[in-house]
């Protein structure tokens, strides 16, 4: 069976879906039911990357929505009209959204699920927040068990982006932001990211999810982090803290707190380690306690791998009989191998005399096991004990080198030899 879908856009989200989408090989066997039908763009004649028939592309996107052969229509075209538009349309015409457009789903939510409703349709939403992440699913399926009360984050990538570089190397703020745009991390409107508007959108999400009820967007506190200055951010360092973007959504006996703000994280704190583009959230409930989840939040590939998983999702419920995700889809046994390379860390009891180091190394060298460390500790009498670190080597080589090692008669004995992710 053949499921056809169109996509409303095709920049840095949508391109990363065709790239999947095109190369299915090795992903769910689902995606090779997929088809492209037609791609809307605002500039046809536009080189793209992908190898893609030129007619596939159109600028008239009424007429994809339209399309009577379409049944997912995948918008990742951005902003709210006419996305807003098209996607009403869409659902009008009975298709399946999935969609990675959470400023639209924040602001017109409402009018797009209610109309869904009435079409039974599915509008999915998991690339909307947290880009790789797949939390939208884990809120709607698998903590279902669960009375959720808090959602703790780090779900803005741009602004986490540029405060670990100038927590790292106190960067200047605007070559940093066109670092995060060149990336693709960064919204059209970049306003969006820095002054916190985008992860207002996500925690709005998330909480009408975790708590089922729809959050007005206007009531949810925002400030972004313009005026979080290097003085600041170096004063908190000194002061124990990492200065990030946290989203905050927290029930409470009167109804639910909910905000973003840059806040003073102690560096104990298992957010203050989340760096660069990377996105974290903490949702707690009752019997669970709290979870996190890690990933990159946002760029090509992992907000495609989000987007592609709701359209396998929509494809499995298209399918029939049964549900393919649920079911199982193995024909054979994986052909397993041994690993081939690894980072190895070795203890060497040896005497203690000059040249021994030396010898460690000289038989590493012939066997290309290249050394990241090597020291010496725990002197005892004659003894001592020579560390070894190595750089991602053969294992082969290293085992051999190793066989080597054990010939030297200054060899006491291999205390420990154990592989370093
Ligand atoms: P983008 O790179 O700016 O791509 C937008 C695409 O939509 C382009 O192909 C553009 O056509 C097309 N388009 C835009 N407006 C159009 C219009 N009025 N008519 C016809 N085509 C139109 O955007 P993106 O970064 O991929 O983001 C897409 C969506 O994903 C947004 O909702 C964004 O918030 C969301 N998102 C992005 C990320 C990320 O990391 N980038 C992560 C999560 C979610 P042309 O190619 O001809 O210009
Ligand atoms: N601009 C967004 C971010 C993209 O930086 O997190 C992912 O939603």
């Amino acid at each position: 069976m053949s499921i056809k879908i169109g996509l409303l856009g095709m920049g840095t989200v949508g391109t990363g879906v065709v790239q999947i989408l095109t190369d299915p090989s090795g992903r769910h066997p689902l995606l090779q039911e997929i088809e492209i039908v037609r791609i809307g763009v605002r500039d046809a004649t536009k080189p793209r990357s992908v190898g893609l028939d030129p007619q596939t592309f159109t600028t008239d996107l009424a007429s994809i929505v339209n399309d009577p052969s379409i049944q997912i229509i995948v918008e990742v075209m951005g902003g709210l009209e006419p996305a807003r538009e098209l996607i009403l349309q869409a659902i009008g015409n009975n298709k399946h959204i999935v969609t990675a457009n959470k400023a639209l789903l924040a602001r017109h939510g409402e009018e797009i699920f209610e109309l869904a409703k009435r079409h039974q349709v599915y509008v999915m939403l998991e690339a909307s927040v947290g880009g790789g992440i797949p939390i939208v699913n884990v809120l709607k399926q698998f903590l279902g068990a669960n009375r959720l009360t808090g959602i703790l984050g780090i779900i803005n990538g741009t602004t986490n982006y540029i405060l670990s570089r100038m927590h790292q190397e106190g960067g200047n703020f605007s070559e940093i932001l066109a670092d995060a745009q060149r990336l693709g991390y960064a919204e059209a409107d970049p306003t969006a990211d820095i002054d916190g508007f985008d992860a207002c959108d996500k925690i709005a999400i998330l909480a009408s999810i975790a708590f089922s009820e729809r959050i007005p967007l206007s009531e949810v506190s925002r400030e972004g982090i313009r005026h979080v200055s290097t003085t600041e951010i170096a004063t908190a360092s000194r002061l124990g803290y990492v200065i990030k973007l946290i989203a905050r959504a927290q029930l409470v006996s009167q109804g639910i707190e909910i905000g973003v703000y840059p806040m003073l994280i102690p560096v104990e704190h298992p957010l203050a380690a989340i760096g660069g583009v990377t996105n974290a959230i903490a949702i707690s409930g009752e019997p669970i306690g709290e979870v996190v989840f890690a990933g990159p939040g946002a760029g090509q590939g992992a907000t495609a791998s989000a987007v592609v998983a709701d359209l396998i999702n929509v494809c499995a419920l298209l399918s029939s009989p049964g549900h393919p995700l649920l079911t199982c889809s193995h024909s054979g046994y994986a052909q397993v191998v041994a690993p081939r390379e690894n980072k190895f860390y070795a203890r060497f009891t040896t005497l203690d005399q000059p040249g021994v180091i030396g010898e460690l190394g000289t038989i590493f060298g012939r066997y290309s096991v290249s050394l990241e460390t090597v020291f010496q500790q725990n002197r005892s009498g004659d003894i001592a004990q020579v560390i070894v670190i190595t750089h991602r080597v053969r294992e082969i080589d290293f085992w051999q080198s190793v066989a080597k090692i054990k010939e030297l008669p200054t060899l006491q004995e291999v205390g420990a030899i154990l592989r370093v992710l």
